[in-house]
């Protein structure tokens, strides 16, 4: 049975550690995450080959036979020697490994030296990044940079209910919760785009709340800093007065609240989409705009039904006199006013907060050009 268990071990344990579980790692704390796990791989492999080895063993060993079923199993009393055994050797290993687990806890999030603070906010459903520059200035954008090998400290908070900021390749994430400020320390150490996402359902567009983390060296975060406005509009919109007052350490900016572009230009999106095509269009309608989680339209294929059904009320929106003294008369305006700006006009029935704001900032001006010819030629 020994030798079963060393022989399963021998074979589980490579093939537990050859399967990639996680994404590329972009932080230091991910590593020691890595590493936690590869030790808690190898401490519990065996134990498990061995504890199912017995057990199968016993059930082949000592399973009823015909003519058993009326009989009483053999009396057994305790084995001291065993239960001693069965109970320190658990304890001792459940002790270490939780020891181990804890320190690395507490070093990734001691506070490094020379840290940069970026304060996450977050509301359904976008996320948006402030760099405190100087007090009263900052800079805010809807895409997260940081500088490589830097110690960050995220300071989180949230406008309406609780979400969560995920960055899966810093292997590490945390709650953001209305009403308090919670810290998640990471030092990325690997040049890259990383996929930022929320993991708290936290509404119908939940699956939509994303962004990307941008670790770029030194030098080009100084760049990108000084490129960016400060005090611009905050990516995501003013959420109401009353709102801002509930939010500890939220920065009222002056003039915020139109969604007047503070294009950011980061047009480092790395779609296809280089054409404004209606085909162009229908690949940002379905891709990365997600449109289709939440809307019908035939000529996408879509039939979400959280938001306006596009097939019927495209063109009786748009033809709706309320609605093209706001967004414009024609349909191309009337489009594109919806896309950028979605609460300037909102149709019976539907309420404000459920489409993200932020798509001229999410999405660049050739994509949205794209989408608004491909709505416009569908609605035809
Ligand atoms: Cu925010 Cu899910």
């Amino acid at each position: 049975m020994v030798v079963i268990a060393v022989i399963g071990t021998a074979i589980c344990i490579p093939l537990a550690l050859i399967i990639p579980w996680f994404p590329a790692r972009g932080s230091i704390q991910a590593g020691n995450v890595r590493t936690l796990y590869t030790v808690l791989l190898i401490a519990t492999v065996p134990i498990f080959v061995l504890v199912e080895t017995v057990v199968l063993f016993s059930v082949w060993k000592f399973r009823m036979r015909p003519g058993q079923e009326e009989m009483d199993g053999p009396p057994i009393h305790g084995n001291t020697r065993l239960e001693v055994v069965w109970t320190a050797v658990p304890a001792i290993l459940i002790v270490s490994l939780c020891t181990y687990a804890y320190t690395v806890l507490r070093s990734n999030e001691a506070s490094k030296k020379g840290e940069m603070t970026v304060n996450v906010t977050t509301r359904q459903f976008a996320f948006e990044f402030s760099y405190p520059i100087s007090p009263g200035k900052q800079v805010v954008s809807p895409v997260l940079y940081l500088p490589n090998d830097k110690p960050v400290v995220f300071k989180i908070r949230s406008l309406d209910v609780i979400h969560s900021f995920f960055v899966p390749s810093f292997s590490e994430k945390l709650d953001a919760v209305p009403g308090i400020v919670t810290t998640l320390r990471v030092t990325p150490n690997r040049l890259g785009t990383y996929p930022v996402e929320c993991t708290e359902l936290c509404g119908a567009g939940h699956s939509l709340m994303r962004s990307s983390a941008h670790v770029v060296s030194p030098a080009e975060f100084t760049a990108w800093l000084r490129s960016q406005p400060i005090n611009g509009p905050p990516p995501v919109g003013s959420p109401p007065a009353n709102v801002i007052q509930a939010v500890p350490g939220y920065a009222v900016v002056p003039g915020a609240g139109s969604s007047s572009s503070a294009s950011p230009s980061t047009s480092s999106s790395s779609s296809s989409a280089s054409s404004t095509s209606a085909a162009a269009g229908k690949a940002v309608f379905t891709g990365q705009a997600g449109c289709s989680g939440c809307h019908t339209l035939a000529a996408a294929g879509a039939t979400g039904t959280v938001g306006p059904d596009l097939d019927v009320r495209l063109r009786t929106d748009c033809a709706n006199p309320a609605s093209q003294k706001v967004r414009g008369t024609t349909l191309q305006q009337c489009i594109e006013t919806a896309i950028t700006d979605p609460y300037k006009y909102l149709p019976s029935g539907y309420s404000a907060g459920i489409m993200p704001p932020n798509f001229s900032q999410r999405l660049t001006p050739t994509e949205i050009q794209a989408l608004v010819n491909f709505l416009s030629s569908a609605a035809k």
